[in-house]
């Protein structure tokens, strides 16, 4: 079996509901032809951060159908040889599952589901102000490392872990084929007395603890599936860390901090910051030739890549493709070349608690109205999360210069050549205006790739005898 892995991120909203994403399949397969598609949360959810608040697990959104149109999904899928991979979102529930509000009453069951302390302490939550908040229904405070909705789970309780195993149970039964972990590394905390790290607060009191990683191992174990993980704190994240998270539990690993270099930190994004193409470039050449590094450009949470770095998709297409790359994970609309919404100048249109909170910080920073949109029109992973034209797909399809066909083309050589695949990575060139040059060599064979974010000279792959294989 080929140790390389497509994957194929889709955020169910931005497409319609279940029958809808079926629909589409048969079109991905043809032109890019993933071994899997992750599927963002489609579960009953209070809906204040995209589906990531969940309320009840094994239960269907009404917005996205029933049951029975998820196993017709998996059954269309399967006839493409492709599999299914949920989003399991353990860090946190809604405030609005049965869990917390026994746990909230004091319920013997579940009053320790839930991280709860006396009196708060300093901590942030990755979206913006404090991460405990007070409940008045158990006159106690709550850890919430993300929105105050989404209350953090307790992983020291083992009977939290047992009710996840029964849920990765339940998926399996219903023939997914595996799961990307949301937040993979900040599962459980220590130190919850203490807790002042200055500009830092809290963060290494749940950065990678051995226990998360203990109860990764634990839900995981034994269970023949692909498991994605998205670990959080970008800078932070070393090859270490890394390792360590992968090493038993996860077939292949995000990491945000290769996202891109000016934009990754904690995902604060209310400052636009230039692209550091030169310290992103190496990051990325270290980072690819690693087996269980996924690389990708795009997601639900970034805004597009091409209005990020202002550049054509063919060219961020051939640093993904052309680098080592492993297990590559394309975002919807991605492969159309797909840029950054003309979103609304009212924040009260915007869909995501994300993008609120940097507005309010921002109009606290003392930015105007005006000043506080502007930025967060540029910098809202809202971008990413509306719905694709899909009739592009058809007219893209036969237009043989179109992004689409080039992504296609691309991938096939990717899934081809033994050069591309598993041929050494050496840097030749990289600039801080945006240019990479970089060789790929397997046995007596040397491939060069020329690489230029600005347009002014065209980015190529030349293959061994010097013949232009690709140019832009
Ligand atoms: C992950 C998701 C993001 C979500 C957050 C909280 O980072 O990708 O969309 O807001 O977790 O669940």
């Amino acid at each position: 079996m080929s140790k390389h892995k497509l994957i194929y991120q889709i955020y169910p909203s931005a497409v319609g509901d279940l029958n809808d994403i079926a629909t589409l399949i048969p079109r991905i397969a043809d032109k890019i032809g993933p071994d899997y598609i992750w599927l963002n949360p489609f579960f009953l959810s209070g809906w204040k951060d995209g589906g990531y608040d969940i309320i009840d697990y094994c239960k269907i959104d009404p917005r996205f159908g029933k049951m029975k149109d998820f196993r017709h999904l998996i059954s269309v899928a399967k006839k493409y040889n492709i599999g299914i991979l949920l989003d399991l979102v353990i860090n946190h529930t809604s405030n609005e599952h049965e869990w917390f509000k026994l746990s909230e009453q004091h319920h013997p069951k579940y009053k320790d589901y839930y991280i709860w302390l006396d009196r708060p302490l300093n901590w942030k939550s990755f979206f913006g102000g404090p991460a405990f908040d007070y409940s008045a229904a158990r006159d106690e405070y709550y850890l919430h490392l993300y929105d105050q909705c989404q209350p953090d789970l307790n992983f020291n309780n083992p009977a939290v872990v047992r009710e996840f195993k029964a849920i990765i149970d339940f998926w399996i039964k219903e023939g997914v084929a595996g799961f990307r972990v949301d937040s993979a590394n900040v599962l459980a905390e220590s130190n919850l007395r203490k807790g002042h790290i200055p500009g830092l607060p809290g963060f290494f009191m749940y950065y990678q603890k051995p226990r998360t990683i203990k109860v990764l191992e634990r839900l995981f174990a034994g269970k023949k599936l692909f498991t994605l993980a998205e670990p959080v704190g970008g800078e932070f994240f070393s090859k270490r860390k890394f390792h360590e998270l992968t090493n038993r539990a996860f077939n292949a690993s995000f990491n945000v901090g290769t996202l891109d270099i000016a934009d990754s930190f904690f995902s604060t994004r209310d400052k636009v910051l230039p692209i550091n193409y030169r310290r992103w470039f190496k990051k990325l050449s270290r980072w690819a030739p690693e087996p269980k590094f996924s690389m990708a450009f795009e997601s639900h949470d970034a805004p597009r890549a091409p209005s990020r770095f202002n550049t054509n998709p063919k060219i961020l297409a051939m640093l993904q493709f052309l680098l080592p790359s492993y297990n590559p994970c394309i975002y919807q609309g991605q492969e159309l070349g797909t840029l950054n919404a003309d979103l609304s100048n009212n924040i009260q249109d915007y869909p995501g608690v994300q993008s609120r909170q940097v507005y309010r910080r921002l109009r606290r920073q003392g930015k105007t109205k005006e000043q506080a949109i502007a930025i967060v029109k540029l910098t809202s992973r809202d971008n990413a999360r509306q719905p694709i034209d899909w009739g592009e797909y058809v007219l893209q399809s036969a237009r043989e210069e179109s992004v689409l066909n080039f992504y296609s083309r691309l991938i096939q050589l990717w899934r081809s050549d033994p050069v591309i695949k598993d041929g050494a990575l050496k840097v030749r060139k990289i600039t801080k205006t945006g240019q990479f040059d970089f060789e790929r060599t397997l046995k007596d064979k040397t491939y060069r790739v020329h690489l230029d974010f600005t347009g002014k000279t065209r980015s190529t792959l030349t293959d061994e005898n010097g013949e232009t294989v690709i140019t832009v």
